[in-house]
C-alpha cells in the first residue's frame, strides 16, 4: 500500500513563500502542504486558506506547528530562518531550507550541528544547483576537468524601489549575502571546495570575492542588486588550458528547481539518509565563506 504523503509546513507568508514555496510544495508527489506558519495570523491564514493547509501565528504557535508536520521549508529572513530551523532540527523535522542558513557563523553552525546531531534531512536551496541545465554542465565540466580558474558576475535589480525582493533583510545585508551564495556553490561545485577568500567590495552593493579551492584552481565573484532590469544579467564561466566553458544562462524560473530539491530531500526522508550535497553542513560551509568576505570588507571599510 502506499504510504501517506509526508506532511510539511511552510514558514514565512511573503512573496517567495506565496509565488515558490507554496505551489512547489502543493505540487510535489509526495508532499502534503499541511501548515502554514507566520507573524502575521491574517497572513498565515490567507495562505493557508489557499491550500487547505492550517495556520499558525506568532510565536506561541510554534510548538503546535512542528507537531503538525514531518519536514518544515522555509521562507523567511536568514536570520529568522535560523533559530526556527534549529528548534525544528531538535523536534525531528526535515528541512528545506533557503539561503544563505544565517548571516552568521554562529547561526551557521547553530543550524547544522542540531541538523547532524538529530539525524534529519536537509536541503538547502541553492538554485542553480538544482537547474536540469546546470547539472547537465557541470556534469559536463567537472568529467573534462583541468580548469585553472572560473568567473562569476551576477548583477540583479531586487534592490530596485518596486521589486518584490527589496525587503529588509536584502536591504541590510545585500548581494554579498543574497546572490554570492549561489555563486560560491556553484564554482564550488564545479572547482572544487573552496579553501579560502579574499573580498573587497565597491559603492552600489558591488561586492568582489576571489575563491581558491582545493587543487590549486581560483575563481572570482562580482555581485551586486543595485542595477535596474536593463543592466541585469548572469554570467559564469570556466577557463583553462583546452578553452573556455561558459555556464547555461540566467533564468528566473525557480519553481522547476525548487521541485527538483523538494523531490530529492522527500527521496531521503524515505530512505532515511540525511546528506545531500546542499544540506545544512555544505550551507553553513558556504556561510562561512561569505561571513569571511564580510569580515575582510568591513575591516577594509575601517
Ligand atoms: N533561492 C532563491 O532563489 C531565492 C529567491 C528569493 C528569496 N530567497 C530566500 O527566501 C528568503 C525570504 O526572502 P525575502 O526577501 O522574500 O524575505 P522577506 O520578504 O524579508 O520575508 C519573507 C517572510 O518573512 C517574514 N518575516 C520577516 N521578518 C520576520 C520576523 N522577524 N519574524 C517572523 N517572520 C518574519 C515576513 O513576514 P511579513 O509578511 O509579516 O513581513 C514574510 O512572511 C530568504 O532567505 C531569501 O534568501 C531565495
Amino acid at each position: 500500500m502506499a504510504s501517506a504523503p509526508l506532511r510539511f509546513g511552510l514558514v514565512g507568508t511573503g512573496y517567495w513563500a506565496r509565488i515558490t514555496h507554496a505551489p512547489a510544495l502543493a505540487a510535489a508527489p509526495d508532499i502534503e502542504l499541511a501548515a502554514v506558519w507566520g507573524r502575521s495570523a491574517d497572513a498565515a491564514a490567507a495562505l493557508a486558506g489557499t491550500y487547505g493547509a492550517g495556520a499558525h501565528s506568532g510565536a506561541g504557535e510554534l510548538g503546535a506547528f512542528l507537531d503538525a508536520v514531518d519536514g518544515v521549508a522555509f521562507a523567511v529572513p536568514p536570520d529568522v530562518q535560523a533559530p526556527i530551523a534549529v528548534a525544528a532540527a531538535r523536534a525531528g523535522k526535515h528541512l528545506m531550507l533557503e539561503k544563505p542558513l544565517a548571516t552568521s557563523v554562529a547561526g551557521a553552525d547553530e543550524v547544522a550541528s542540531a541538523v547532524a546531531e538529530s539525524g534529519v534531512a536537509s536541503v538547502v536551496f541553492f538554485t542553480l544547483m538544482f537547474r536540469a541545465d546546470i547539472r547537465a554542465w557541470l556534469a559536463e565540466v567537472t568529467a573534462r576537468g583541468g580548469w585553472l580558474t572560473g568567473l562569476t558576475t551576477w548583477f540583479g535589480s531586487s534592490l530596485g524601489e518596486s521589486s518584490p525582493f527589496n525587503t529588509p533583510w536584502r536591504r541590510e545585508k545585500g548581494a554579498l549575502w543574497d546572490i554570492a551564495p549561489h555563486a560560491v556553490s556553484l564554482l564550488w561545485a564545479a572547482l572544487g571546495p573552496v579553501t579560502g577568500v579574499t573580498a573587497d567590495a565597491g559603492p552600489a552593493d558591488v561586492s568582489h570575492l576571489i575563491l581558491h579551492h582545493e587543487g590549486g584552481a581560483s575563481s572570482t565573484v562580482t555581485v551586486s542588486q543595485h542595477g535596474g532590469e536593463a543592466a541585469s544579467g548572469f554570467e559564469t564561466y570556466l577557463w583553462g588550458p583546452s578553452g573556455r566553458s561558459a555556464a547555461p544562462a540566467g533564468n528566473t524560473d525557480a519553481l522547476a528547481p525548487l521541485g527538483i530539491a523538494l523531490g530529492e530531500l522527500t527521496s531521503n526522508i524515505r530512505a532515511g539518509v540525511s546528506a545531500h550535497p546542499c544540506d545544512a553542513a555544505f550551507g553553513r560551509d558556504v556561510g562561512h565563506v561569505i561571513s569571511e568576505a564580510q569580515r575582510q570588507i568591513d575591516v577594509r571599510a575601517g
